[in-house]
C-alpha cells in the first residue's frame, strides 16, 4: 500500500484534481535554417545554446484567444464535462488578444461556456501554474466546482525578429486543464508561487502600456517588442525554479526519489539540465518538448503535462512535478498525485 507523507495525512478531505488536459500548437513550423535566413545566427548556434530545432507561428488571424480555446475544448472532451458546466475560465497570458476585453471573455466567447466568471493572469511564463493555484484555492473553498485554466501565448507578435538575442528563443501555442473536485488522495497536493520585482527589467516590454503608450518613435525602435537580458535571466531561471521545487516537495512531505515525472518551464535545455542536476532527477524523468516548440511562455508547461499525459507516461498514483519561472521575475511549482 502507499504510504501516505507524513506532512499530508490525515489533512486530504477534499482534492482537487487535473481531470482533463488539452494542447494546442499552430500548423507553421518555423526552423532555425529560415531563422539563418532572417538573422546573423545557425542552426548549430541555436541547438547547441538552447536546444530548440524548430517552433510554431500562430496563423495571420489567428488570436491567442483561438489557441486557447482550441486547447481547451480539447481539456473538456477528455474532462467529460460540457462548456455549461464551467464556472470559471482562467487564462494566463502576457500577449492578450485585446488589453480588454480580458482574453478568458473571448475564450468563453468561443466556447459558449455561459455560466462562466473569466479573468486573465499575468504572470509571464509562471502563468499556468498561477492560475492552477488559483484555481485549486476556489474549488477547495468551495466557491467553484469546475474550472477551466489556460496558458495561452502569441509571443511571435512581440517578437523583435530583427534581434537574434531573443527571436530565436520563442513559439506560439495554447495549453490547458479542467479542474474539479474528485475524492480520493489524488490531485494537487502542494503549489507555491514567488516573485521579485526588482528583476523586472529582465525580460520586459516596455512599450504599449500606461508606463510608455505606444508612438511611431517607439515602435521605430522596437521598444513594443519583448527585451531580455539572457544570461541574467538564465541563472535567476535555475535558481528560482530550483527553490521553487523544493518548496512545493516540502509542503507535500515528497523528496524528488518519490517523482515519477518532473515538467518544468521550456526554455532552454542548459536550463533543464541545471535543475535537473541541482535536483538530482536523472533527465529520463524530465518531460521536454522544447527542441519541437521553443519557449511557449505561459503555454510551455500547460502543452507539455498534456503531452505527457495523453503519451501514457503517468499511471495512477504517480507524484508529478510542475516548475516554471518566468518574467516579472515569477516563478511557481505544484506537486500532483495523478
Ligand atoms: O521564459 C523565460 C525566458 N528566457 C529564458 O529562459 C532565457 C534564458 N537565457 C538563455 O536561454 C540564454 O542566455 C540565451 C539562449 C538567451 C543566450 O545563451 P548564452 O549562452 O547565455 O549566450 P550569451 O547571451 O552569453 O551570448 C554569447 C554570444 C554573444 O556573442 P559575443 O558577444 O560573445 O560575441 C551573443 O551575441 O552568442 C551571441 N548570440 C548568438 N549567436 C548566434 C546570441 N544569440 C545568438 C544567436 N545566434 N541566436
Amino acid at each position: 500500500m502507499k504510504k501516505i507523507p507524513k506532512s499530508r495525512a490525515g489533512k486530504v478531505n477534499r482534492s482537487v484534481s487535473i481531470i482533463g488536459t488539452g494542447s494546442y500548437v499552430p500548423q507553421r513550423i518555423l526552423t532555425n535554417a529560415e531563422l539563418e535566413a532572417l538573422v546573423d545566427t545557425s542552426d548549430e548556434w541555436i541547438t547547441s545554446r538552447t536546444g530548440i530545432r524548430e517552433r510554431r507561428i500562430a496563423a495571420e488571424g489567428e488570436a491567442t484567444s483561438h489557441m486557447a480555446a482550441k486547447a481547451a475544448q480539447k481539456a473538456m472532451e477528455q474532462a467529460g464535462i460540457t462548456a455549461e458546466e464551467i464556472d470559471l475560465i482562467i487564462v494566463a497570458t502576457v500577449t492578450p488578444d485585446t488589453s480588454f476585453p480580458a482574453t478568458s471573455c473571448w475564450v468563453q466567447k468561443h466556447l459558449g461556456a455561459s455560466n462562466a466568471a473569466c479573468f486573465d493572469l499575468s504572470a509571464a511564463c509562471s502563468g499556468f501554474l498561477y492560475g492552477i493555484e488559483v484555481a485549486q484555492q476556489f474549488i477547495s473553498n468551495h466557491t467553484y466546482e469546475t474550472v477551466l485554466v489556460v496558458g495561452a501565448d502569441k509571443l511571435s507578435t512581440i517578437v523583435n525578429w530583427q534581434d537574434r538575442n531573443t527571436c530565436v528563443l520563442f513559439g506560439d501555442g495554447a495549453g490547458a486543464a479542467v479542474l474539479r473536485y474528485r475524492s480520493g488522495s489524488h490531485g494537487v497536493i502542494s503549489t507555491h508561487m514567488g516573485s521579485d520585482g526588482k528583476f523586472s527589467d529582465l525580460l520586459v516590454t516596455p512599450a504599449g502600456g500606461s508606463a510608455m503608450p505606444l508612438t511611431k518613435e517607439n515602435i521605430g525602435m522596437n521598444l513594443h517588442c519583448l527585451q531580455m537580458q539572457g544570461r541574467e535571466t538564465f541563472k535567476q531561471a535555475v535558481i528560482s525554479m530550483a527553490a521553487a521545487a523544493k518548496a512545493a516537495l516540502d509542503k507535500a512531505g515528497l523528496t524528488t526519489d518519490d517523482l515519477t515525472c518532473v515538467i518544468p518551464h521550456q526554455a532552454n535545455m542548459r536550463i533543464i539540465e541545471a535543475l535537473a542536476d541541482r535536483l538530482k532527477v536523472p533527465l529520463s524523468k524530465v518531460h521536454v518538448n522544447l527542441d519541437r516548440y521553443g519557449n511557449t511562455s505561459a503555454a510551455a508547461v500547460a502543452i507539455a503535462l498534456d503531452e505527457a499525459n495523453r503519451s501514457g507516461r503517468f499511471k495512477s498514483g504517480d507524484y508529478i512535478l510542475l516548475v516554471v519561472f518566468g518574467g516579472g521575475l515569477t516563478w511557481a511549482s505544484s506537486v500532483i498525485e495523478w
